[in-house]
């Protein structure tokens, strides 16, 4: 077992983040005005609950015996102006879609998280910008002005105002999260029947020139299958259907921003131990995983299931450290570690963490993030990844786990419901791009690109 300082292991509070250093620190000017926002915060009702925390843990439980699979997936930056019904609805729409997909070629129950309801908080690689204003003419300036760091914080404009950070950001965040996962909850309550019904998908993507006949024949032999299985559970009766389009959505985020997290954790009447119940699933970001830091220090004292992103250069006694201060009781369903170290060198690092975890019989659910260590600047200065990397890396997690006798417990996305061109391949190339980038941040997998690596994964896992 690694020996860890006790300063990581000293009375916790849902204040004690306060005497840590925090990477990713975004400076508020107006300490009264913080401190105001997260007594607002502290009276508000929680957004979700306890019982719905633990049912996710014990979810994620059975994932780490391999008896489930976890899909997670939404925007890299959710945005107050896209809490609207239709992309809400799409976003929905794609998760569950791909689910079925996944249900079919895993043979597996699904557990649905979103990054949505909350995933308004961004880690940048540098705490400013700098830009010519106006872009160019005589007149052009450097201008140098904070990050955007997501709604939570700041607005993304280009302007000192916009990019000041507004501790009232997070009661509007808040109030955001809240009608996102209320009209969540109503659609999922409502049923999805026709949602069931592969025949009325979107599958334009069978009909792609370049796509392999072999490919699309799975694709269409696939799809048939799944509307026949759906067909013969309809067949059994009325309350079959009822059960199978009842349908259970759980929210993550980045808990970035503490102050907004603490204000909505609390001890509950029905269990002992302190929730944070702005979301089901937190996850600590590779940017803010230090043992000593804020950000550790917050998520050891809550009993939610709480994620850490691995990057390429995370060590295996690192992760040992992590898992033994976050989890140092070992709970099922308590740690999901969400690689995401690229294609190119998922051969090379993920067997070292893997068996690492393993040495330490630590209890863990490993999911593969493919996007995070798969994103490239093209010479427009535009970020875009490559649809086959993500499929790669995917892949490659599966064969690492298989060798080492491991479970890859579930896969993370950053994927949108509508219509963009932000990642290449599934039929988009460098050209395309412009045509309608819109992530504030990081390149998502469009309707069909998500689909389609849906039904690239079953095929993988029906093996
Ligand atoms: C993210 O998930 O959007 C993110 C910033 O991830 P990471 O911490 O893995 O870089
Ligand atoms: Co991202």
């Amino acid at each position: 077992m690694s020996t860890i300082s006790d300063s990581v292991r000293g009375p916790w509070s849902p204040d004690s983040f306060r005497e840590r250093p925090a990477a990713q620190h975004v400076h508020y000017e107006d300490p009264a005005a913080v401190e105001a926002a997260v007594h607002k915060l502290r009276s508000l009702p929680p957004l979700v609950n306890s019982w719905e925390v633990e049912r996710l843990k014990h979810l994620l439980s059975e994932a780490q015996e391999g008896k489930r699979f976890l899909l997670q997936g939404g925007d890299c930056a959710e945005t107050l102006d896209d809490c609207r019904a239709s992309i809400i609805t799409s976003k929905i729409k794609i998760l569950l879609q791909m689910s079925l997909v996944l249900v079919h070629g895993s043979k597996r129950p699904i557990i649905r998280v979103g990054r949505f309801a909350g995933q308004y908080g961004k880690p940048r690689s540098s705490p400013t910008e700098r830009r010519m204003v106006p872009a160019d003419g005589p007149e052009a300036n450097p201008q140098e002005l904070p990050s955007y760091f997501g709604d939570l914080y700041n607005r993304p404009e280009f302007t000192a105002a916009a990019r000041r950070p507004d501790p009232d950001l997070m009661v509007t965040g808040y109030q955001h999260a809240a009608l996102t996962l209320n009209f969540i909850r109503s659609l999922a309550a409502g049923g999805f029947a026709d949602l069931h019904h592969p025949e009325y998908w979107d599958l334009g993507f069978f009909d792609r020139a370049e796509l392999p006949a072999d490919l699309r024949e799975e694709y269409q032999r696939t799809t048939r299958e799944m509307g026949e299985a759906l067909r013969f559970m309809e067949a059994l009766g009325e309350s079959k259907v009822e059960t199978l389009t009842r349908v259970e959505f759980f929210t993550s985020h980045e808990g970035l921003n503490l102050f907004y997290e603490s204000a909505q954790t609390r001890v509950v009447p029905q269990w002992p131990g302190h929730y944070d119940l702005t979301t089901h699933l937190p996850w600590i970001g590779e940017r803010t995983r230090a043992l000593s830091g804020a950000h550790v220090e917050f998520f050891r004292g809550v009993k939610n299931p709480i994620g850490i992103k691995l990057g390429p250069s995370a060590q295996p006694d690192e992760v040992a450290q992590l898992c033994e201060v976050l989890n140092p009781a070992d709970e099922a369903g308590k740690i999901l570690l969400i690689a995401r170290v690229g294609a190119a060198r998922a051969e090379e690092v993920l067997p070292k963490l893997v068996e690492g975890v393993k040495r330490e019989g630590r209890r863990v659910l490993w999911v593969c993030d493919p996007m995070h260590g798969n994103t490239q600047s093209l010479s427009s200065g535009l970020k875009t990844r490559s649809f086959d990397n993500i499929l790669r890396e995917v892949e490659i997690s599966f064969d690492v786990h298989q060798a080492l006798g491991s479970v890859l417990g579930g896969v993370h996305f950053e994927l949108t419901g509508e219509d963009v061109t932000e990642c290449i391949g599934g039929g988009l190339s460098e050209k395309d791009l412009d045509k309608n980038y819109a992530s504030r941040c990081d390149p998502r997998l469009n309707y069909r690109q998500a689909l389609e690596m849906a039904y690239r994964l079953a095929r993988r896992m029906s093996r």
